[in-house]
């Protein structure tokens, strides 16, 4: 039972549904004319990324990148690998990196720097969800799809310890969960 573990629902299905719908909807006007790739970081981001994708009226591609995490912690190690990279070429492509969370920022700040040494026409940041009172990097997303505050959040592709990606919504884990 996935659901006993949430202490509080976040966003509902619903909410997430008409958020992704309007990030959808400005990436095709601020992309008129033009054909991004997106980049999905795994594997936090793979709903919100087929739920955005669909929602862009644009001829899109899409590539997937893997970035080692927190593993079973709940704070950022700092440190950041490649574990699986694109599969294609991004020099002179107008990229959207497509991620879950943007929390202490060291992955994405680490990220957007790899990615910009390979020469894209350009780059920009779409983030789901963005928990800036924990920023320690110099980074800001382009799209976001909510600002929320520092809580521990799993669902919609979030885990915790690999398990709750698959909740429906977003919520807020029970601190009893992590600490025991
Ligand atoms: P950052 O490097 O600290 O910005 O962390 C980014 C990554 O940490 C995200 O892509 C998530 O995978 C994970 N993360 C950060 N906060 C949360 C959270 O509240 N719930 C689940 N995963 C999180
Ligand atoms: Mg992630």
């Amino acid at each position: 039972m996935i659901h006993r573990d949430i202490q509080q629902v976040l966003y509902s299905e619903e909410e997430l549904r008409q958020r992704v719908k309007e990030l959808g909807c400005q990436i095709t006007a601020d992309y008129a004319g033009k054909n991004p790739m997106l980049i999905s970081v795994l594997r936090g981001s793979y709903i919100f990324m087929a739920d955005l994708t669909r929602s862009i009226n644009l001829d899109v591609t899409v590539d997937f990148m893997v970035v080692s995490s927190y593993g079973a912690g709940t704070v950022s190690s700092g440190q950041v690998e490649i574990k699986k990279d694109l599969s294609d070429t991004i020099e002179g492509r107008d990229l959207i990196v497509v991620e879950d969370i943007l929390d202490s920022g060291n992955t994405l700040y680490y990220l957007m720097d790899v990615l910009k040494a390979r020469k894209p026409a350009s780059i920009r940041l779409c983030t789901l969800m963005d928990k800036p009172e924990r920023r320690t990097k110099p980074i800001t997303a382009d799209y976001v799809g909510f600002t929320i505050p520092d809580a521990f959040i799993v669902g919609y592709g979030l885990d915790y310890d690999e398990k709750y990606r698959n909740l429906p919504y977003v919520g807020v884990l029970k601190q009893s969960v992590y600490e025991k």
